[in-house]
């Protein structure tokens, strides 16, 4: 059997500036006490006019790299999971690439939204274990901040995005010694798409951009509150009993849960479904906000780092988002 996929450098950044729910009381028509009690959230962080995806991939890629032990060139792929990439196009795997000085070797752009993390480390998990590539490094960032409706209009998604980034470096468990990826499920249903999608900018308008496109606010990202809470309180708990069944292991067995930080509401609703303790789930929304697809990397990282996570701990993944899409991944660490 080739050997499992393991992550062995991570590491995370967070743009320097915190905007607590009492700054965004001064810009908008909110309190909080509105978003703590619907969210969770006591505050986030935002990138300063200029600052990109890529930049946040990048520094979280070097934190990566540098925790592997490895070497920048010892890098043979890389995979950026966004929603906001700088660009329309190209997407930000390029982008870091340049950065890091890598030309070359490939550079694939997942946009799988909250779930981005989850497909993305999919992907790499069956190039490392068909040999494809030996070194891959992974790339979670947002900035979604700059585009969002801080109008009473779009307050119910403003107050929730934070902007951050996550990195992996993942390898060949050479040692074999049964830890790694042990498995990844992915699942999604187009039919949801407008119930949480930034709908504008689109090459079906023609022209795309228009002077009657920035009166009408369809380019902020818009989302049906409580579909999205209903469907992700489902399906979350149910991408991680199919894990755990494909494991033939119980929800006892898990040391860790890690939902995408979408929301705290839907967190604790995730662990009841499951009936796994809450001591067991690891939450850090409250000072990070929602990150998309950073969201379980940066939790993940903090939790490695801080020792909470330990070597042999089975760790599971889950998240749901834009699509809508939603997949688990259960890890031996
Ligand atoms: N501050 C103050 N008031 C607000 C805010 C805000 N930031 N946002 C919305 N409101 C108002 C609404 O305008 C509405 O006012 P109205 O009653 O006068 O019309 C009222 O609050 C609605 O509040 P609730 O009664 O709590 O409404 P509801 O039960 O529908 O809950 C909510 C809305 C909180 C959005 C809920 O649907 C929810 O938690 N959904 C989860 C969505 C989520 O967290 N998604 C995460 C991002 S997506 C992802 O990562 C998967």
């Amino acid at each position: 059997m080739s050997p499992k996929t393991i992550i062995t450098g991570i590491g995370h950044f967070l743009p320097p500036k915190v905007v607590t729910n009492f700054d965004l009381e001064k810009k908008m028509n909110t309190s909080d006490e509105w978003i703590r009690q619907r969210s969770g959230i006591k505050e986030r962080h935002y990138v300063e006019p200029g600052v990109g995806s890529s930049d946040l991939g990048y520094e979280a890629a070097l934190r990566a790299i540098e925790d592997a032990k490895i070497d920048k060139s010892e890098i043979d792929f890389i995979i950026a999971a966004t929603l906001s990439p700088d660009h329309y196009f190209p997407g930000i795997g390029v982008l870091v690439q340049a950065k890091l000085g890598l030309s070359g070797i490939g550079a694939l752009d997942v946009r799988n939204q909250c779930t981005g993390f989850i497909y993305a480390l999919s992907a790499a998990d069956q190039y490392i274990r068909n040999q494809t590539y030996k070194k891959i490094l992974l790339v979670a960032a947002e900035v979604q901040t700059s585009n969002l409706d801080y109008s009473d209009e779009g307050r119910d998604m403003a107050v929730l995005f934070g902007d951050g980034a996550a990195a992996v470096i993942l390898e060949p468990n050479e040692k074999n010694d049964n830890r790694g990826i042990l498995s990844t499920h992915l699942f999604s249903d187009g039919n949801y798409a407008s119930d949480l999608w930034m709908e504008k900018p689109s090459p079906k308008d023609n022209p795309t951009f228009s002077k009657e496109l920035l009166d009408t606010g369809r380019f902020f990202p818009k989302m049906d509150g409580r579909n999205v809470f209903k469907n992700a309180s489902i399906k979350m708990p149910e991408v991680v009993q199919i894990a755990l069944k494909h494991n033939n292991i119980t929800i006892e067995d898990v040391d860790h849960l890690i939902p995408h930080q979408a929301n705290d509401r839907i967190s604790l609703m995730v662990a009841k479904i499951l009936r796994i303790p809450v001591e067991k789930v690891i939450r850090n929304i409250d000072r990070i906000g929602n990150t998309t697809a950073a969201s379980i990397p940066i939790a993940l990282d903090e939790s490695l780092k801080k020792g909470r996570i330990k070597e042999g701990d089975i760790v599971v993944l889950t998240a749901f988002g834009s699509g809508y899409t939603w997949g688990s991944a259960v890890i031996r660490f």
